[in-house]
């Protein structure tokens, strides 16, 4: 026994062991030769063949791209689709009205004649994935320089998609993988007709806010629900009021039984991004000099914007969604440093570069193609960071400005005025007006000012002057180098903070209206600001990158070479993945431990009345004493949220987490914060999923939103009582 302990540790410590247990998300095509063993050894009930089979209705014929940002799943044989409450927050919010505010009462049809169509809104499913690699590189050589080997590769790719054998409503997708080592093709289709079928009122959809984001214990219901419809022949169509709901290859059945600590979970959906091939260098740089520089202005930021929000009640609405979406990134960010630097991430890397290279210089042929790859990517990253650090700067000031977003639009119409004359500027207008009313419903001047204010104070502190235009510098230095001066002086001066003012202006004849916007204080300082950004770092940055990108693929070729015995997964990139580990309890600090499950009780102990993130709705607190649970509750207590060892990344919201058998037991939403930085580098002891609990999804469908009817179209499920089909909505 005391031998098993010992050598679990140094498995677990040793530089070889890269791949953590639960690490990775896998390539539906290969579960069956790379991960089908392993699965079943964790659990698993059902095949690889069940989870992803071109034959036969599999598991994947449930997933869908939720509008590519998000994750869906079939849940009906009518085609009714499960996804978060934050993924579906702006089609609910954009059929809000002031008498109407689904956002704040919820809503639910209760006939399909009341489902509301979303304009924009898709759903994609994965028909089949293929290795293309071969013939996407075919011609490619070693020494190639990078133009050359893309330009090879984009006529391989255009071959590869004409030949694609498909059907003439589905669509063909190539995307490179393992840092372009390999391509994987994609026959997917995409449904355009989504409706909204149902949502909770925002204080269970999005309970807990911004103060329990990323964060455990967290009790938010963050789901929605949709409907895809087709045709009459089932395939895809634009919106139309004479299409049916779709007939699914597969909808998944709903687990009434939830899951014990250890028992086997899988997350299935489309992460998004992830960076697990990086060097401990780049890795150290952005823990370390990048992360600080986005956190510390959004922080300024969100400061300035939560004071307004506090003391106006009209400015706090029109800022909720604003400041959730940069108060996300921003928290993420900050526990993500934390976490690489208390898990010793860097360190982890490290050790493992040194036994990359030990045994590239042990043998002449990986030596002589990549002894330099790692010292070559270290020196790049050190290159490129001080321009980083001012794409970072730039980037985070423009984008937490709204002003910037008007100097975006102006300069637009510009453009569009110099290259297709009156004609296009006029069509350009109109759609330029049109967003406006959208942008300045939710502006305030003053907040803007005020951000604007502090960020140009970091903004000339951080860059350096070489970076920044000569006509931004002359004015900040009249303005005495103060960011509240210049604030005061540029939107004194600007038309561009005030919709009347710009439309005014853009009545006018387009070349006065033109000329007039270039005379605009704002713009003009802006301009120079961007102006010289794209002078200064734009190229290098591309160029740097394009260097980088290179010699990242080498090196993942390198690993995948040296590391002959390790299985390696691709950098997540908004493809559909699985990933798969336990329910799981976790220790995030010494002498805490953080349990599997939260409940209503739970919930209802974190009620504030009137609180604007702690609010619950009164039908909730009847039934929470009533313990009016039905058949979703358990022991007189109501499931709400539980945890994971899923290796999962933003994009993976609205992914089923399914349990041994393929049956939905929940619905994954979020990471725990201890943990954000499984982006880099995934670490079991404290990386987890946050998942809402299927039974209190059918407990607001049903008991709160009295929306019944649509839990009888589920097949809902007894895994545990090895019952197969229980149909007991209700
Ligand atoms: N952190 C989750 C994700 O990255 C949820 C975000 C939505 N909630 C919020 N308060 N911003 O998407
Ligand atoms: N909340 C994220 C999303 O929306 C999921 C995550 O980052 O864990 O995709």
């Amino acid at each position: 026994m005391k031998k098993l302990k010992w050598l679990l540790l140094v498995i677990a410590f040793s530089p070889f062991s890269f791949l953590f247990a639960n690490e990775g998300m896998w390539l539906p095509l290969l579960l069956e030769s790379m991960n089908e063993k392993e699965m079943k050894s964790m659990g698993m009930k059902i095949s690889a063949k069940d989870i992803y089979n071109i034959n036969n209705g599999s598991l994947k014929d449930a997933i869908v791209s939720f509008g590519g940002f998000c994750t869906g799943e079939v849940i009906s044989e009518k085609g009714l689709i499960l996804t978060n409450h934050h993924c579906g927050y702006s089609a609910i919010q954009s059929h809000s009205t002031v008498e109407h505010n689904f956002l704040e009462t919820g809503f639910w049809a209760m006939n399909h004649g009341q489902e509301l169509p979303n304009a924009g809104l898709f759903a994609t499913f994965i028909v089949r994935m293929e290795d293309v690699s071969n013939a996407a590189l075919k011609g490619v050589t070693e020494n190639m320089d990078e133009k050359t080997r893309q330009s090879v590769i984009d006529k391989n790719l255009a071959q590869i998609r004409a030949a694609a054998k498909k059907n003439d409503w589905e669509d063909v997708m190539i995307r490179p993988f393992y840092e372009g080592n390999k391509y994987y093709l994609f026959i997917t289709e995409t449904y355009r007709d989504v409706r909204l079928v149902g949502a909770p009122p925002s204080s269970i959809g999005k309970f807990g806010a911004d103060t329990d984001n990323w964060m455990w214990p967290r009790h938010t219901g963050d789901f929605s629900v949709f409907r895809i419809y087709a045709d009459k022949n089932n395939r895809p169509a634009e919106y139309s009021a004479s299409n049916v709901p779709l007939k699914p290859k597969k909808s998944l059945s709903i687990s009434l039984d939830g899951v014990e600590e250890g028992d086997f979970t899988m997350v299935f959906g489309f992460p998004g991004r992830t960076y697990q091939y990086l060097p401990a260098s780049a890795v150290k740089q952005q823990a370390e000099v990048l992360n600080p520089v986005k956190i510390n202005i959004r922080d300024q930021a969100l400061k300035q914007i939560d004071g307004f929000m506090r003391n106006d009640p009209k400015i706090k609405i029109q800022y909720a969604s604003k400041f959730a979406s940069t108060a996300n990134y921003w928290k993420k960010w900050i526990g993500e440093s934390q976490g690489l630097e208390r898990t010793g991430g860097i360190e982890r890397k490290l050790a493992y570069e040194k036994e990359f290279q030990k045994r590239v210089d042990a043998n002449p042929a990986f030596k002589q193609k990549y002894g330099n790859v790692l010292p070559e990517l270290n020196k790049l990253y050190a290159e490129m960071e001080p321009f980083a650090l001012v794409r970072d700067n730039f980037t985070e000031v423009t984008r937490n400005t709204e002003l910037f977003t008007v100097v975006g639009l102006m300069n637009t119409l510009h453009r569009t005025y110099n290259n297709n004359g009156i004609a296009g500027y006029t069509t350009e207008k109109e759609k330029i007006l049109n967003r406006l009313k959208g942008f300045y419903a939710d502006y305030n001047e003053k907040v803007d000012e005020a951000v604007f204010g502090v960020l140009m104070d970091t903004y000339f502190k951080n860059v350096p002057a070489q970076f920044i235009g000569d006509e931004a510098l002359a004015t900040w230095n009249k303005q005495d180098e103060s960011g509240e001066k210049l604030a005061d002086y540029i939107y004194s001066k600007t038309r561009l903070t005030d919709e009347s003012k710009i439309k005014t202006l853009l009545e006018m004849p387009a070349d006065n209206a033109i000329e007039q916007l270039s005379q605009d204080e704002a713009l003009q300082f802006a301009n120079s600001l961007i102006a010289k950004y794209s002078e200064t770092i734009t190229g290098k940055l591309n160029e740097l990158q394009s260097s980088i990108n290179n010699l990242q693929r080498i090196y993942m070729q390198a690993q995948l070479d040296v590391f002959k015995d390790k299985r390696f997964y691709p950098d997540a990139n908004s493809t559909l993945r699985l990933t798969y580990g336990k329910a799981n309890s976790y220790e995030p600090r010494d002498a805490v431990k953080y349990e599997l499950y939260t409940d209503l009780d739970g919930l209802m102990a974190k009620y504030i009345p009137g609180d604007y993130e702690f609010d619950v709705p009164a039908r909730l607190i009847e039934l929470h004493e009533a313990k009016d649970y039905g058949v979703y509750g358990k022991n007189g207590k109501m499931p709400v949220c539980f945890i994971g060892s899923n290796h999962t990344t933003g994009g993976n919201s609205g992914s089923p987490a399914l349990d041994a058998y393929g049956n939905l037991v929940g619905l994954n939403f979020d990471r725990v914060w201890e943990g954000t930085m499984s982006d880099y580098s995934y670490d079991a002891s404290i990386c987890r999923n946050i998942m809402v609990d299927a039974r209190f999804i059918l407990f607001v469908i049903d008991k709160l939103g009295g929306a019944g009817h649509l839990v009888k179209e589920m097949n809902l499920v007894h895994p545990k009582k090895n019952q197969p089909k229980a149909k007991t909505a209700k």
